[in-house]
């Protein structure tokens, strides 16, 4: 077999080899690492993954590119499983606020927060919302993020802006490196109209929204914001089951900022993630371990936010529960598209070890948006997205944190960055 390109003498070579599936306590270590490593491409698909040199069945010839990997660490695309890419605006003005003391909740209940950028994305045409989305794409994979998912919910009941962003995401989707999969968050705040009756909002969601978006086969998952003030666990139980009779996988912003019982609920609906879970209860982290829902983090989130209070990483993996983790890229609770932040933030502040951070951004990640099949880790037979770094090793991408440090990478067999 024929390879179009060779990654030699791979000081450090994280393949992530092991089981499609998520990875809970002590294999969120197992990183499957291969020192003087080697990795054969063909086209799009991984063909050899060794140590030394390459095997007298993989062939290479003048058009082979060969890529020296020593001195590098390798690992996985990055996959970033939870964003809000499509939007307009921003909401700087909204620091000033915080270093005052006013609360998230607080500045949503006055009617900023999401309803400004509600109001700023319907505003947004097109090409606009495609332009500001294509340039976080672009940020997303200089930083070694080769697979993102991308989140409705700046229209909430104005359906043709949900519509307008997930329609931005498939084109995005077709013309970007990156590869983009779709969530309906309809459910994200109760629109000023429906304040004082809710449970309309919620049914106009159930008949009219979940199944168009189904319909029109915009979104592979449904999710909603539960949270004090917001949907609450009754009206997000009915949101999340309606989407599954449409075939929208259910995922949840689940006790980010009060304990409502969001990761219980995430058991119950069988949620494929819970995110946030900075107030979970210890009932509901059982919960989730017992029925396997991954915890998918967001420290860039609790850092934003300046409230100090992070996820309980350390005891959700202990208790079993798989771990991802993600940026949240949005214009409000965490204006970044650096996944290295994330991962360094969630090593320094949350005390996960490297291992189970390079685990929770690739391998775990690609379990969060059901891709584990073909990405997630670079083995034979899968998909070739392949991040190198111009790093002696994994521990210092995380600890020499704040910087880029990506020298190339690779999406589908092709290299996108160097
Ligand atoms: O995940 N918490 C709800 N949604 C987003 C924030 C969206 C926004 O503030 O615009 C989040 O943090
Ligand atoms: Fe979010």
């Amino acid at each position: 077999m024929k390879a179009t390109i060779v990654i030699k003498n791979i000081s450090n070579l994280i393949t992530m080899e092991g089981p499609n599936r998520p990875r809970v306590k002590e294999e969120m270590r197992n990183i499957g690492l291969i020192q003087n490593g080697i990795v054969a491409i063909n086209e799009d698909e991984i063909i050899y993954v060794g140590n030394g040199k390459l095997p007298s069945h993989i062939e290479v010839g003048e058009e082979t590119i060969f890529i020296d990997g020593s001195g590098k660490t390798v690992t996985p695309g990055l996959v970033d499983s939870h964003t809000h890419l499509v939007h307009g605006g921003s909401r700087e003005n909204e620091l000033a606020m915080k270093l005052n003391g006013m609360g998230y909740l607080d500045i949503l209940k006055m009617g900023g927060g999401i309803h400004s950028t509600v109001k700023a994305t319907k505003e947004a045409s097109f090409e606009e919302l495609y332009d500001k989305a294509k340039k976080s794409l672009d940020i997303m994979l200089s930083y070694g993020v080769t697979t993102v998912e991308a989140k409705s919910g700046y229209g909430i009941d104005d359906f043709d802006t949900e519509l307008k962003q997930l329609e931005v995401a498939k084109k995005l989707n077709e013309d970007h490196p990156i590869d983009i999969i779709s969530t309906f968050l309809g459910a994200h705040a109760i629109p000023e109209k429906y304040k004082e009756n809710s449970n309309e909002f919620v049914d106009k969601l159930i008949k009219e929204m979940i199944p168009e978006v189904s319909n029109r086969h915009l979104a592979k998952f449904c999710d909603v914001f539960c949270e004090e003030g917001v949907f609450s666990v009754e009206q997000s139980r009915k949101i999340l089951n309606a989407g599954k009779k449409y075939d929208l996988i259910p995922k949840i912003h689940a006790d980010e900022i009060k304990p409502l019982g969001g990761a219980e609920l995430a058991a119950e609906a069988g949620c494929i993630t819970a995110d946030h879970l900075v107030a979970a209860s210890d009932e509901g982290m059982k919960k989730m371990a017992e029925s396997r829902v991954i915890a998918n983090l967001l420290p860039a989130t609790s850092f934003n936010l300046q409230t100090g209070n992070f996820a309980k990483a350390r005891k959700m993996i202990e208790t079993g529960i798989p771990v991802s983790l993600s940026t949240d890229y949005n214009p409000g609770s965490c204006p970044t598209e650096n996944m290295q932040l994330v991962m360094s933030f969630a090593s320094l502040i949350m005390k996960m070890t490297p291992e189970e951070v390079i685990t929770a951004a690739t391998m775990n990640g690609a379990c969060a948006l059901g891709l584990e099949k073909k990405i997630g880790s670079i083995e034979k037979g899968k998909q070739a997205d392949i991040v190198i770094f111009d790093s002696p090793n994994l521990n210092y991408i995380i600890y020499h944190f704040g910087i880029n440090h990506v020298e190339k990478v690779i999406k589908k067999g092709i290299i996108v960055r160097e």
